[in-house]
């Protein structure tokens, strides 16, 4: 949450961070504002709403030329989305400009010190004694302000990437960071600090990964990196593996369709290598020796919203698989319930972005109880993949629409990667087995191009039912993880009552929920390979038809028998029952787009979210 950009270096440092900005508003979009340094003086705009906002702003009052600069846009935490509590915060003096992503929980004790000491505030967030602590510690840090980032951070307590220039330095930006996602870029005589790498890939792929607790110097041709303590510190450098275009919309209208559309690249990109010359399932980054994955007892799948429901997915298939029982919790309940887990756990943390902190605080737990921990993650250099034993990337590519699309799909496909990976390892499946699910993988790139088909009937049937008040999705088996994921993204989009539920479940209450009218959507399970499912469903269908709903069911191609059972249907390809998923959660995307369009929303930034939930 928060999206935070520092550049300094020779080029107009407005226009790379306003279009650092822009490429990271995802990130939350409740103000955005921008300092800038010229001629020893420190000039910041702010403003309030989104970054369009601040763009009218610069319009009316512009900055004058700098090569130093640093911009925020921000997703409200502590005080209202103001001008005023937009970022930059600025000390008494004018001199220092500060931004932030995170929380600094020790907020008040030092607000009511600066108080105490006579300092004037001009904000209600937790960002701002920052500013005005690093004021304080300038002259005792002989006015260097890596010296008194460094002091300021040992006196703070929570989350935060903090990043900060002081008009006596022109040429210098400094950022710290805890727990809360920061990176450097790398340039030619330019130097970048971002909380993501979106931030300056238009002008450099080569970047920094910092570790926690430590702050970074940029100067336009050098990078210092220290730790909390002031000793050197160790970074990792990597290359970023997708270039400017692939945070474009790339002709579509929305993020969202572009992501929808890019998932049988990013299905194909996700399963790419992942079969040696013998036929056997190899997982470069997964760095858990096979002795490790034969003394598991129990997988935990930790994760939040979509991917949480990535994880119930996951669950049907690894369990078949391997025999392995696997649990599926919420990151953020996790940590609070006592869990049982230790040194015979495989704690997998899927996140997409690799920062959200319920999934963060859910691994170190598991880490501390002495679990195994992998992450399944789409960012490369993101917290939780540093701190898991081992990492499997999904190549979903930049995800940039805050609802979640292709990482949910590409996610699925890596968490079954990691099951078959475990049967292989324990030899719980043959080769031949294995290899017969790597075929049906290796079908659903062009599965989920067929599943794209669907786009246009989609569209026509959600106009239709856009005055809806509530619309009511169900599935069986791997289609009830699909239903959850169908109502969240309607409720996030659409902005309106939307449920998942198990069919079964219909009866035990929620049926009561039906009137005249009702949109119902079924996630139909395949007639061939669950014929059972497939006749509960319809008696599903039924007691809910019976009073008064409307049915639109997602079924496969030439499953016959549910047209009469439906008001409408859309044809999804024939897979096989655990890759349904792949398939059926492609028009479930469209139906919440189209919807949230036809209500008029903004459908790339919904109201109230941020892609990056770095906070608890
Ligand atoms: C919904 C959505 C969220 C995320 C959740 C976890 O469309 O995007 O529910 O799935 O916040 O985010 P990551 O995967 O980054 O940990």
């Amino acid at each position: 949450m928060c999206g935070i950009v520092g550049y300094v270096g020779r080029q107009q440092a407005l226009e790379v961070v306003v279009g650092g900005l822009r490429r990271l508003e995802y990130r939350g979009y409740d103000s955005a504002g921008v300092a800038v340094i010229a001629d020893g003086t420190l000039s910041v705009r702010k403003k309030a709403g989104k970054l369009v906002n601040l763009q009218t702003l610069l319009g009316e009052d512009p900055l004058p030329g700098s090569t130093t600069g640093i911009g925020h846009t921000r997703w409200a935490t502590h005080g209202g989305p103001t001008d005023s509590n937009a970022h930059p915060h600025v000390s008494e003096d004018g001199s220092i400009a500060v931004i932030h992503n995170g929380i600094i929980e020790n907020f008040a004790e030092l607000r009511q010190e600066l108080t105490a000491a006579g300092v004037q505030l001009s904000s209600e967030t937790d960002t701002e004694v920052v500013a005005h602590l690093l004021a304080r510690e300038l002259p005792a840090a002989d006015h260097d302000l890596t010296g008194a980032m460094l002091s300021v951070c040992s006196g703070l307590e929570g989350a935060f990437t903090l990043v900060a220039i002081d008009a006596r330095h022109p040429d210098v930006v400094v950022a710290a960071r805890r727990n809360s996602p920061l990176v450097v870029g790398i340039g030619d005589g330019e130097n970048f600090v971002a909380s993501d790498v979106a931030a300056f890939v238009d002008y450099t792929r080569q970047a920094l990964e910092l570790g926690q607790d430590q702050v970074v110097t940029i100067t336009a041709t050098s990078v210092s990196v220290v730790n909390f303590d002031g000793t050197p510190a160790l970074v990792t450098p990597f290359e970023v593996d997708w270039d400017a275009s692939a945070a474009e919309k790339g002709g579509f209208d929305l993020f969202m369709l572009k992501e929808i559309a890019e998932q049988p690249r990013a299905v194909a990109d996700s399963l790419r290598g992942r079969v040696d010359a013998d036929n056997r399932i190899q997982l470069d980054e997964m760095h858990l020796s096979e002795q490790d994955l034969r003394s598991i007892g129990k997988v935990v799948v930790v994760a939040c919203g979509t991917a949480f429901h990535a994880g119930m997915v996951a669950k049907y298939a690894i369990e078949h698989w391997t025999r392995i029982p696997v649990e599926v919790e919420l990151a953020s309940e996790f940590r609070y319930r006592d869990p049982i887990v230790g040194a015979d756990c495989l704690v997998i943390a899927i996140s997409q972005s690799g920062e959200t902190m319920d999934t963060l605080m859910a691994l170190r737990y598991a880490a501390a109880q002495g679990a195994r921990t992998l992450a399944i993650c789409n960012t490369v250099g993101s917290t939780i993949p540093r701190e898991s034993d081992a990492v499997l990337y999904t190549y979903a590519g930049p995800e940039i629409a805050v609802a979640s699309t292709k990482a949910f799909l590409t996610q699925i496909i890596a968490s079954y990667l990691v099951g078959l990976y475990l049967a292989q390892v324990r030899g719980q499946m043959t080769a031949p087995e294995i290899h017969a699910v790597m075929d049906d993988l290796n079908d659903m790139p062009h599965a989920v191009d067929l599943a794209l088909d669907t786009v246009d009937g989609v569209r026509a049937i959600a106009r239709q039912f856009a005055d809806a008040t509530s619309v009511l999705f169900i599935g069986r088996h791997v289609g009830f993880p699909v239903a959850l994921e169908g109502a969240l993204k309607l409720k996030e989009l659409a902005y309106m009552h939307a449920e998942g539920f198990a069919a079964g479940e219909l009866k035990h209450g929620p049926i009561a929920l039906i009137e005249e009218g009702v949109p119902v959507v079924v996630v139909v399970p395949s007639p061939r390979n669950r014929a059972v499912l497939h006749d509960k469903i319809i008696s599903a269908i039924q007691e809910v038809r019976a009073r008064g709903a409307v049915i639109l069911a997602i079924a496969e191609e030439g499953d016959d028998k549910i047209t009469s059972f439906a008001d409408h249907v859309i044809r999804v390809p024939i897979v096989p029952a655990l890759m349904q998923p792949l398939v059926s959660t492609v028009p479930l995307q469209v139906f919440a787009c189209e919807m949230a369009t036809a209500k008029g929303h903004d459908v790339d930034q919904p109201r109230n979210l941020a892609k990056s939930v770095t906070v608890e």
